[in-house]
């Protein structure tokens, strides 16, 4: 039997986009095999055709007129991966209005506008798919939706940038946070705009794409407390070395009560945690639910191909299902509260330096009982005149260890700003030590 011919249309040819079309090419056979269509890249919309590239691009494929896709009433798929939220959320209504499949790997395009597009795609009766948006190479929206939808999952826990990785891995090696953000746009693992990478930015789009899907509940981008690694000092990286943890940005995910929290930060964790080993520019996702009790994805997080093979993989789910695929069905969907930022609790890492007399500990003490915040281990360093004073907390929500930090920085005693790190461990914080 003969093959349906897809003509299949890219909006963006940078290092997602050839990347996709180089898959799709190399594996046409298999795609062939196994869906019975062979897809082939007719159109490419890019900014600039004539603009030289490192990945060269057939002659005639490239164009800048997105009217010569949306009118072409051949082309059957098309993936997004230009990025940005305009003119691309634009282009990507109109298409599913029209009835055309959309795939994206746009992660702050699902996070912020998911509600219209999944309309719009109801509306033209076609699939929107996205998993190329979150952890890349990882299949974990895949799994969430079909592999444990009766599971309950009630807290996800994960590394969800792979450029902040890289960058956190090479500054543990000694090499300068700069110069390691340029060679992780030079690998291609950054945004466009690489801010959004270090100020959690890209991880907060992740993480409420990641809630929504595993809680089923629309989590909007804005209920995520973001702060990114433009906060991390070398005196962290060090801190979290002596005591046998590493400096990762973690995004996390709780179900409390039927609300929801969500939140991205820097953290500190511990070594034998999963989420320690993940290393480069690499993504790991733990996911904890009644029926699996945990279970940890971990893969390529970022890059060109890696990316591009979820692209290529939804391509091939869209042609071997039918209707309107997962998440148009609202019905299905429950409105749950936002969980206050403030009462998410876990363990925190604080480093304080203070005068070194008599009394001030007992103070700093007294701020940290005042909030209900217990303290699980303490190291004191001695400075030229002031102490440094390291502190590991039993678990406590971070708006009480928030509180205690602000009544601790207006003492006259405390020397320069003192910092807070959530702590990422399943040891339990008693058996932590100090090298
Ligand atoms: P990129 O290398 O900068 O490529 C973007 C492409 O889109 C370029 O071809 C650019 O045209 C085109 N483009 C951008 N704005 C356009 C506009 N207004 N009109 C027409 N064309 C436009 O970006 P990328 O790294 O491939 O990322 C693309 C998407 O994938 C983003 O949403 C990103 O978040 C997502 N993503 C990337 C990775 C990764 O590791 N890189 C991983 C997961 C997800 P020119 O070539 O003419 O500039
Ligand atoms: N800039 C993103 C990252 C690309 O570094 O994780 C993958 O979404």
């Amino acid at each position: 039997m003969s093959a349906v011919d897809v003509p299949v249309a890219l909006l963006g040819y940078g290092t997602v986009g050839s990347a996709v079309h180089r898959l799709l090419d190399e594996g046409a056979d298999e795609i062939e095999r196994s869906t019975g269509h062979r897809l082939r890249v007719v159109r490419a919309l890019v900014r600039d055709p004539a603009r030289e590239r490192r990945h060269g691009a057939p002659e005639g494929l490239l164009t800048d007129d997105f009217a010569l896709i949306r009118d072409d009433s051949d082309v059957g798929l098309v993936a997004e991966v230009m990025g940005g939220l305009e003119p691309t959320g634009s282009y990507v209504l109109e298409l599913l209005r029209r009835g055309t499949p959309v795939v994206t790997a746009n992660k702050q395009l699902v996070a912020r506008s998911g509600p219209e597009l999944f309309a719009a795609a109801a509306e033209g009766g076609v699939q929107l798919r996205f998993e190329a948006s979150v952890c890349a190479a990882i299949p974990v929206i895949k799994l969430l939706r079909e592999s444990l939808v009766v599971t309950n999952v009630h807290r996800v826990l994960g590394i969800v940038n792979g450029t902040t990785n890289f960058v956190l891995g090479e500054m543990e090696a000694g090499r300068g946070y700069a110069d390691a953000l340029v060679e992780a746009q030079r690998l291609g693992f950054a945004e466009a705009d690489p801010t959004e990478d270090v100020t959690g930015l890209d991880a907060a789009a992740k993480m409420a794409i990641l809630a929504t899907v595993a809680f089923g509940t629309r989590v909007p981008v804005d209920w995520i407390e973001v702060s990114g690694i433009d906060a991390v000092r070398d005196e962290h990286v060090a801190a979290a070395r002596a005591l046998d943890m590493r400096v990762k940005l973690v995004g996390e995910a709780v179900l409390v009560d039927d609300r929801v929290g969500v939140r991205v930060q820097p953290a500190f964790v511990d070594a034998h945690h999963p989420l320690a080993a993940v290393e480069g520019a690499f993504n790991a996702v733990m996911l904890q639910g009644d029926a699996i009790r945990e279970l940890t994805l971990e893969g390529p997080g970022a890059g060109g191909l890696e990316t591009a093979s979820a692209v290529v993989a939804d391509m091939v789910s869209v042609l071997g299902t039918g209707s309107g695929g997962f998440l148009s069905r609202d019905p299905v969907w429950r409105s749950l509260e936002r969980l206050p930022a403030g009462e998410l609790p876990s363990p925190h890492y604080l480093r304080l330096e203070v005068e070194d007399r008599a009394g001030v500990l007992a103070r700093l003490a007294q701020e940290l009982a005042n909030e209900g915040v217990s303290v699980a281990r303490l190291v004191q360093q001695p400075g030229d005149g002031h102490a440094v004073l390291h502190v590991v907390t039993h678990e406590a929500p971070a708006g009480r260890v928030q509180a205690a930090l602000q009544a601790i920085r207006a003492l006259p005693e405390a020397r320069r700003r003192a910092a807070a790190l959530p702590v990422v461990s399943s040891r339990g914080v008693a058996e932590l030590g100090w090298a």
